[in-house]
Formats: C-alpha cells, sequence, structure tokens
C-alpha cells in the first residue's frame, strides 16, 4: 500500500450550511482508515460543532478550541478511534466543543487571535504530519475567519455544493474571490443530487462543475438513509453494498490516486 511522507490536508468547505461537509469528511475519514490509511480528522466548525454528535459523544479531555486558546498541546485533543470503529490504519479526531459558552466564546475574536490559530493549524502538520497520511479539516460554511485558516494551511479543497441555484451562485462568487486568490487546488463534490440514479446524477454534478470551473470528484444522491444514520450508525462500515458507501470509495480511490500522482 501507498503511503505519504508527509500528510495531505484536504478542507470540506462549502458556501452554504447544511450541504454535507460533516458527512462528507466523517465518512471519507472512515473508509480511508478502513482502507489502512492512517487519518485524522479536525473539527474546525467551532460556531455549530457536529462531529462530536456524529461521533456519538465519545469522552474528550480537550477540545480543538483548547488548542487554539493555548491551553494545550494538538496531540492532547486527539481522539483515539480505530479501535472503536474496527478500522486496519489509524483514526483520530479533535473535536470542536458544542457547549453553547464554547460557541459564544469562538464568536468575534480578533484579527490578532485568528493570525495565532492559522500558525497553530499550520504546525499540526509540522508536527504530526509523518504519522498521517490524511489530514481532513471539516469547516463552518462561507468566509468565517477560521474557515479561511483551513482554506490556506491545506493542500487542496473539497467543495461540497448542492444543486440549488442559489448556492451555485454563492459558490461562484466565493471560489472568484477566495480560492483564485489562494490558488489551493479545489475539487467539487455535488451532494444530495435530487435523483437516486447515479449517471443522472453526474449529470448534474458535470454541468455544475463546467460552470464552477472545478473538476468533478463525485456526484452524491440525496439517501434518506443518510439522514436517518447520522449520529447513529455508520453506513460507510455497516452497509458495504450500499450505494452511499460506493460512491464514498469513489471518492477515497480518487484521493489515494491524486497523492500517488502528486509525489
Ligand atoms: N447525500 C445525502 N443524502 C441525504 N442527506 C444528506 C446527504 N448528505 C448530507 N445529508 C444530511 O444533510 C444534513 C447536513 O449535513 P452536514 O451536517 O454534513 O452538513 P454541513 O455542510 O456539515 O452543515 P454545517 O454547514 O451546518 O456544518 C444532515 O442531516 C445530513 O445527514
Ligand atoms: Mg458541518
Amino acid at each position: 500500500m501507498y503511503t505519504c511522507l508527509n500528510a495531505t490536508i484536504y478542507t470540506i468547505h462549502s458556501h452554504r450550511g447544511g450541504s454535507g461537509k460533516s458527512v462528507l469528511s466523517l465518512n471519507l475519514s472512515l473508509v480511508l482508515a478502513k482502507n489502512g490509511y492512517n487519518v485524522l480528522l479536525v473539527d474546525l466548525d467551532m460556531r455549530a460543532p457536529s462531529l462530536y454528535y456524529m461521533l456519538r459523544e465519545p469522552p474528550v479531555r480537550y477540545w480543538i478550541n483548547d488548542y487554539l486558546e493555548d491551553e494545550c498541546g494538538f496531540e492532547e485533543t486527539l481522539i483515539d478511534l480505530a479501535d472503536e470503529f474496527g478500522l486496519k490504519g489509524k483514526f483520530k479526531a479533535s473535536l470542536a466543543n458544542p457547549d453553547i459558552d464554547a460557541i459564544k466564546e469562538t464568536l468575534g475574536k480578533s484579527r490578532r487571535w485568528e493570525m495565532n490559530a492559522l500558525k497553530k493549524l499550520i504546525r499540526i502538520r509540522k508536527t504530526l504530519g509523518e504519522e498521517y497520511d490524511y489530514i481532513f479539516f471539516d469547516t463552518s460554511p462561507g468566509i468565517q475567519y477560521s474557515s479561511i485558516n483551513a482554506l490556506i494551511a491545506s493542500d487542496n479543497i473539497i467543495l461540497v455544493v448542492v444543486p440549488d441555484r442559489v448556492d451555485i451562485k454563492g459558490a461562484l462568487a466565493f471560489i472568484k474571490e477566495i480560492y483564485d486568490t489562494i490558488k489551493t487546488k479545489s475539487y467539487l463534490v455535488v451532494n444530495k443530487t435530487p435523483t437516486p440514479d447515479i449517471s443522472q446524477a453526474i449529470e448534474f454534478g458535470e454541468k455544475i462543475s463546467s460552470e464552477l470551473k472545478i473538476p468533478l470528484l463525485a456526484a452524491v444522491p440525496y439517501y434518506n438513509d443518510v439522514v436517518l444514520s447520522n449520529g447513529v450508525e455508520y453506513l460507510v462500515l455497516s452497509r458495504p453494498d450500499h450505494p452511499f458507501t460506493r460512491i464514498i470509495e469513489s471518492i477515497a480511490d480518487k484521493i489515494t490516486s491524486l497523492s500517488q500522482r502528486s509525489s
């Protein structure tokens, strides 16, 4: 199996909320770790943290919030989940604190604080890069400072868009203003296509991809099972034949072949 000498960081981002960033970050992490890669998942959506609940509230000593506040080292925030999920590779997560006071605390941070937070994100790869093949940053939608920091600190961006004109228009503005400025390689996932038919979903995806001028990584239909299993069951582990699992596996394969090509 191919292993990186240094982790590749993917930031999962979107223009609007609810497009499926956290679902994609978690499921991609699980599939890559199931396939033997070492994966680190970081919840940088400190305004609306959800990975803690999606991971069924594991015991947490320190949050990513504490690391960014200089209250602990990054490694002290890590929760080891590989055994619980029976994964071949490493799977660790650094979670954002869902407590309402912690969320309030993240609002209105100074520019100086955010600059320090960026340095600390960059430091994650410097200290742990050799231990992991992939690091995923799950972010807040839009142009929150924390999301821009994540985009800057990453190698690749996965933009998650739903096939909704308003989301597409917003994403376009965004790409022009931000992605084109920071010049990080970006890929598109069109999520929640309103058809279960995979080839029709890909048609939706290709159209949006040519409008946004970002290569399409995948088109994912809307599945009731995804909503119903969120925070309860992990479809990609429990239902290998589910079409959602197959699509996430195909994204994981593309990601690993991208790493092989760029090494
Ligand atoms: N392909 C899909 N089919 C059906 N439901 C989906 C799909 N992808 C995500 N969802 C559902 O959409 C909702 C939002 O997903 P998720 O929390 O991953 O979005 P998000 O982009 O992280 O949102 P936020 O911006 O608030 O962090 C959840 O209820 C999730 O189960
Ligand atoms: Mg989310």
